[in-house]
């Protein structure tokens, strides 16, 4: 592979957030159960936080199983839980070392024990790490953060820790589990479906959104430079005059 130097110029995502789709199509024109295309998942996964390493982001965060995934068939489901704990208790030495501090953002209640524990083990044996944040979305749905965050508020409000207006963006933001995560600036998602499905739903108020029609499973490197290619064509306005408009 030729060396590709880290990006390093203004234009750099510091934050990229990635919906890893498509395992169960690509197990599938290979004629192989959709489980097989989830363990091919997590090497694409073992790939893209190196390369996110290798390229300098701050931040990667990835979608890894959804509140609305328990609705798929139980082995399925069994498989999606496992591989959570192979990938962190596999890899966790090596991350350590790497400098890769782990957050996993969502549901906690619903998780068994054993998931929680590697859960807790992973964020607090990382906590002191800065090289890359990688936040792992699992048994995420944005509805159901933000619902949590808006209960958080009401506790607050109700305790008198919070006056009702002082409910903002800013005090909610700061309830959701998100809180001291910059927005993503380039959300991806991978196997050409073209929607959010429930992912970052408030952090992704000005992301640059790149869909590629690859299957997460193929993912790489390249891909990833590929949809970092695509964001730095993009003129972010944030609301306000393009810059090309003249005055
Ligand atoms: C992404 O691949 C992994 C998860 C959603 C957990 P899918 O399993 O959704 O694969 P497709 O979209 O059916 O191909
Ligand atoms: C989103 O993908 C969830 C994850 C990538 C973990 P899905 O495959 O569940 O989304 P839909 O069903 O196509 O919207
Ligand atoms: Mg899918």
């Amino acid at each position: 592979m030729t060396a590709v130097p880290p990006l390093s110029s203004d234009d750099q995502p510091q934050h990229v957030a990635i919906i890893m789709d498509g395992n169960g199509r690509w197990a599938r024109s290979r004629g192989r159960p959709r489980t097989f295309g989830h363990r091919e998942g997590v090497e694409a996964l073992r790939r893209t936080v190196e390369a996110a390493g290798a390229l300098n982001l701050a931040y990667l965060t990835v979608f890894g199983f959804s509140t609305e995934n328990w609705s798929r068939p139980k082995d399925e489901v069994h498989t999606l839980m496992d591989l959570l704990r192979l990938y962190v208790q596999r890899d966790l030495d090596r991350l350590v070392r790497e400098g890769v501090r782990i957050r996993v953002i969502g549901e906690r209640s619903g998780l068994s024990a054993d998931i929680l524990r590697i859960i807790e083990t992973a964020e607090s044996r990382t906590a002191q790490n800065t090289h890359l944040n990688l936040t792992i979305a699992f048994n995420y749905g944005a509805q159901n953060e933000i619902a949590r965050a808006a209960r958080r508020v009401a506790e607050d409000v109700a305790r008198g820790a919070l006056r009702p207006d002082e409910v903002n963006e800013a005090s909610l933001g700061a309830r959701l589990d998100t809180a001291g995560l910059p927005a993503p600036d380039l959300i991806v998602r991978t196997s050409g479906e073209l929607r959010l499905s429930n992912f970052m739903l408030w952090q992704a108020a000005y992301a640059e959104l790149v869909f590629l029609d690859i299957l997460w499973p193929d993912f790489d490197r390249a891909a990833l430079e590929a949809a970092i290619d695509e964001f730095r064509r993009r003129e972010r306005r944030y609301g306000g005059a393009s810059r090309h408009a003249g005055s």
